[in-house]
C-alpha cells in the first residue's frame, strides 16, 4: 500500500473515523467500519449531496429502495449475465488477480509466459474465467426451495423500476430526476486502496428522465455540475481532479456516452464519480421482462416515448477517501498532521478546553458547550495539556479550539484557534455562535 494511503489509515483508526471490520477476529477483507468521526463526516457528506440534488433542484425527487429486489430486475439489467470480472489464479501460491490488472484491456496474452507477481513462477496463472461479481442469497427459511436473490450491486435499478409510480405521485414533468443514497455491494476479486475498492459500499446515484434527442446536450450540463461540486462544495484540489471519457471499449452495457470524474490518489488517477448516458436501455430492458409499458406521455406535444436516463453515480465511500486525502496535511514546520477539513466537511466544528482542571473554568467551559451544541457538533476536552488537545484536534480536522482561561471570568472572553494558522483571536462569548457560524461560511 502507498506510503501515504498507510498514513491515512493510521490516523482514520487513531482518531476514529475508519475501522476494519470485525477487527477482533482479524479483521474481514475489503469491509470498513465507520467510527464516531467517520460517520459525522460521512453524514456531511452525503448530506450535502442530498441537498444539492434534490433541494436545489425542484424537479429532483429522492427515494429509498429495498436492496433485495425481484431476481429478474437483474436478468432485464443486464447484471447476471453481463456483470462479470475476469479472473486469474496462481496455482502456485493461490493468489487472485483481475486479468486486467496484466495488460490493462487486452486479455490476448499467453498466460504461461506470465509471471505471478507475488510469487514470480511462471507458468501458474491459469486462463481468465468469468466472475459474476453479484452476491447471491436466499429468500425464505429454507435454502434448498427458497427463491435466489441478489444483493443490489447498483442503486440505479431500483429508481428505473419505481420511476412511473414516482411521475405520478409527484406529477412529475419531463426532464426530471430521481436520488437515491443506498448500499450497494460487489463481490470484488481484488479489494484494495483502503476504502477505495470494497464488497459493501454506498452509491449516491441520480437518474434524471429526458427526451431523446435532448440527453447529450443534458450530459454535458451533468458532468460540469458534478465537476462543480467537487471544487465549490467539497473544496477539493481543482490540480487533482480531471475528467476521463470512456473509450469505445470500456463503455458499460449499458452506456452509449460515459465520462469518470477521477481524482489524483496517492496510488494514481482514480475514479470517484461516473457520468453516464444509459439511453433507454434499462426502461425498454424491463418493459421486456416485466411486460409493462414502462412510456412517458408528453401532454403537450401529446406523444408518448421512453425517456432517455442520463446517470450521475458517486461512491460515497470514494469520494470521503478523496475528502481526507485530499486534507491529510504534514505540518512539518510545526511538527504536526492536520486534517485541513473544509469546515461545513469537518465531523467536529470545535472543541472547547478548560485551561485548568479548577477555578472555575471548567464550569465556564461547560457553558459555552451548552451554547454551542444546539446548533454544532462541539465536544469538551479537559484531557493533557492544551498543546496535547489542539493537536489531536487538528489531526482529528476540528477547525476551531475555543478556550477558557482565567480572563474568561473577568470579562465573559475565550481565545478562538484556528486549525490552519494556529492564529489565535480574543472573541466574546456572547457572539461565540454568530462568530463560528460565520467562520465556517467565510472559510
Ligand atoms: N449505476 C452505475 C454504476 O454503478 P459504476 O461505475 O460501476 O456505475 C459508480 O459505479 C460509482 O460507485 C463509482 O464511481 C465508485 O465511486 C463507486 N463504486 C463502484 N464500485 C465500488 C467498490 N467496489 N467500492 C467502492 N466504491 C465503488
Amino acid at each position: 500500500m502507498d506510503k501515504t494511503i498507510e498514513k491515512i489509515v493510521s490516523l482514520s483508526k487513531r482518531r476514529g473515523f475508519i475501522f476494519q471490520s470485525s477487527d477482533i477476529y482479524g479483521g474481514f477483507s475489503a469491509v470498513y467500519d465507520y467510527g464516531p468521526l467517520g460517520i459525522e463526516l460521512k453524514n456531511n457528506i452525503s448530506q450535502l449531496w442530498w441537498k444539492d440534488m434534490t433541494q436545489v433542484h425542484e424537479n429532483i425527487v429522492g427515494l429509498d429502495s429495498g436492496i433485495l429486489m425481484h431476481p429478474k430486475i437483474w436478468e432485464a439489467s443486464g447484471h447476471a449475465d453481463a456483470f462479470n470480472d475476469p479472473l486469474v489464479d496462481c496455482k502456485q501460491c493461490k493468489s487472485r488477480y483481475r486479468a486486467d490488472e496484466f495488460l490493462g484491456e487486452n486479455l490476448a496474452i499467453n498466460w504461461n509466459d506470465t509471471q505471478c507477481p507475488k510469487c514470480g513462477t511462471t507458468g501458474n496463472l491459469t486462463e481468465p474465467r468469468n466472475f459474476n461479481l453479484m452476491f447471491k442469497t436466499h429468500v425464505g427459511p429454507i435454502e434448498e426451495t427458497g427463491a435466489e436473490a441478489f444483493l443490489r450491486p447498483e442503486t440505479a435499478q431500483g429508481i428505473y423500476v419505481n420511476y412511473q409510480l414516482i411521475q405520478g405521485a409527484m406529477r412529475l414533468k419531463i426532464p426530471f430526476g430521481i436520488a437515491q443514497i443506498g448500499k450497494a455491494f460487489r463481490n470484488e476479486i481484488v479489494a484494495r486502496n483502503f476504502i477505495f475498492r470494497t464488497r459493501e459500499f454506498e452509491q449516491m446515484e441520480m437518474q434524471y428522465f429526458v427526451k431523446p434527442g435532448t440527453d447529450n446536450m443534458i450530459m454535458n450540463k451533468w458532468k460540469e455540475k458534478r465537476f462543480q461540486f467537487y471544487l465549490d462544495i467539497l473544496d477539493i484540489n481543482k490540480e487533482k481532479l480531471r475528467y476521463s471519457k470512456h473509450g469505445k471499449d470500456e463503455l458499460a452495457h449499458y452506456a452509449k456516452d460515459a465520462w469518470d470524474i477521477e481524482y489524483h490518489f496517492p496510488f494514481g488517477w482514480s475514479e470517484v464519480e461516473g457520468i453516464h448516458n444509459r439511453t433507454d436501455y434499462d426502461l425498454k430492458q424491463h418493459e421486456k421482462f416485466s411486460g409493462k409499458n414502462l412510456s412517458y406521455f408528453d401532454q403537450p406535444n401529446n406523444e408518448r416515448f421512453l425517456p432517455y436516463i442520463i446517470e450521475t453515480s458517486a461512491g460515497l465511500n470514494r469520494m470521503l477517501l478523496t475528502v481526507l486525502t485530499d486534507a491529510y496535511w504534514e505540518d512539518d514546520a510545526n511538527n504536526r498532521v492536520v486534517m485541513k477539513l473544509h469546515p461545513r466537511l469537518a465531523p467536529i466544528k470545535a472543541v472547547i478546553c478548560p485551561l485548568t482542571k479548577k477555578d472555575g473554568l471548567p464550569e465556564k467551559a461547560r457553558e459555552i458547550m451548552e451554547i454551542l451544541k444546539p446548533n454544532f457538533k462541539v465536544i469538551y476536552d479537559m484531557q493533557g495539556s492544551i498543546g496535547k488537545r489542539y493537536y489531536r484536534q487538528d489531526e482529528a480536522g476540528t477547525p476551531f479550539g475555543i478556550t477558557v482561561d482565567h480572563q474568561s471570568l473577568d470579562d465573559n472572553t475565550v481565545t478562538l484557534r484556528h486549525r490552519d494558522t494556529q492564529k489565535q483571536d480574543r472573541i466574546s462569548i456572547e457572539k461565540i455562535s454568530h462568530i463560528i457560524e460565520n467562520n465556517i461560511k467565510n472559510y
